[in-house]
């Protein structure tokens, strides 16, 4: 996507062919500011903190922290260590582990003079492949939205996400927000209820973000009012990402992904999920109550941070000092309640045979 009229990746290798240059998603909005990573700890350092977010662009930061980990020491033990670190750096998004496991399975049976240059491909092939994917996705949910633009002419076809599955959560495009930018291309009066998803905002501060420089036309929600403007007849489709999907079809998103999916239930609102094949979980027969919710700071709750009239960015507190607060960062939304996954091989029912018939030879 573009920022200030050039092309731009989340992740790209800077010109030196070794190290990377990052978005610090961690500014924005207020500010648009790169960071260089130049080791395998400063890349387990920008999953761990943020910097970067969101499961596939968490799995190709990985998978260059390997290589960056290799640069260092090409020897078996230093491929090890540098596995169980980066895949301890978040425990919820499967694609970690996804595209850990990819650059292990490439590199671990090669001579020690070649794992450099091959990890460097393998990652480069893992960022591009993401690109090519979350390109096919927004194709297929472009028909879904297509569809109901087609059943209200000239009206704005209205679309709720939750977090952030745009771009920046990936490479390029995006999961949930690929279908978005691919209508409002199109000329299909889009419009999009941004949730905007507390503790961290991702909704408000990157979803919103990334819309508004893309042109597309957005308000932003507290997350309370989803179900308001979903029982008023307000919400055309809802599409989120999501950062895990079990063999049944089971979804782990950003907190709140439940409460908006139960709420789009109740007032007949088609609940999509757009996901690459990279986030599926297959050794994982359900989720709900089975796989990890990361449970992260309660300062993330007791606290806000925004930007101050002087342009300075400053964080607040909004609790009565001294309450304690629980923060897990994802929930699961069973699989009753979506109406379809949106996947780069096409549309299926959020069930194990819809996942299945997407892909058969996991048969
Ligand atoms: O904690 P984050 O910001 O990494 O969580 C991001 C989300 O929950 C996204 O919705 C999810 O990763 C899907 S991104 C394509």
């Amino acid at each position: 996507m573009k920022i200030n009229g050039r092309h731009t990746r989340t992740i790209w290798l800077n010109a030196d062919g070794w190290s990377l240059t990052v978005i610090d998603q961690t500014k924005l909005p207020h500010r648009f500011a790169t960071l260089t990573l130049d080791s395998m700890t400063a890349a387990a350092q920008a999953i761990k903190t943020m910097t970067v977010r969101g499961a596939p662009l968490i799995g190709a930061t990985a998978a260059y922290g390997l290589c960056l980990a290799l640069r260092e020491d090409a020897s078996d033990e230093a491929l090890e260590r540098a596995y169980h670190v980066l895949i301890e750096t978040r425990p919820t998004a499967i694609n970690l582990k996804w595209a850990l496991d990819e650059m292990m399975a490439g590199l671990r049976n090669i001579p020690r003079t070649e794992r450099v240059a091959a990890a460097y491909a393998r990652a480069g092939q893992i960022c591009d492949q993401d690109v090519e994917i979350c390109r096919r996705i927004g194709e297929n949910g472009l028909a879904l939205i297509r569809a109901v633009a087609a059943k209200k002419p000239g009206q704005r076809v209205n679309v709720l996400t939750h977090c952030n599955a745009g771009w920046l959560a990936c490479i390029d495009w995006g999961t949930a927000l690929a279908p978005i930018y691919m209508a409002h291309d199109a000329g299909i009066p889009v419009h999009v209820f941004v949730d905007e998803t507390r503790p961290r905002n991702q909704g408000a501060s990157l979803t919103a973000y990334e819309l508004g420089a893309h042109g597309v036309p957005h308000t932003i929600l507290a997350d309370n009012a989803g179900g308001h403007f979903m029982q008023a007849g307000q919400v055309d489709l809802c599409i989120v990402g999501t950062d895990r999907v079990t063999a049944n079809g089971d979804v782990a998103n950003k907190i709140g992904t439940y409460l908006k999916a139960l709420a789009a239930k109740d007032n007949g609102v088609p609940f999509y999920v757009a996901l690459p094949h990279t986030t599926i979980d297959w050794t994982m027969p359900k989720g709900v109550g089975v796989i990890p919710i990361e449970e992260r700071s309660a300062a993330e709750v007791l606290t806000m941070s925004g930007r101050l009239a002087d342009g300075s960015v400053a964080v607040v507190e909004i609790a009565a000092p001294g309450s304690p607060a629980a923060n897990p960062g994802f929930d699961v939304t069973p699989a009753r309640l979506v109406t379809a996954f949106i996947t780069e091989r096409g549309v299926a029912p959020a069930t194990a045979e819809g996942l299945l018939s997407l892909y058969p030879e996991r048969r």
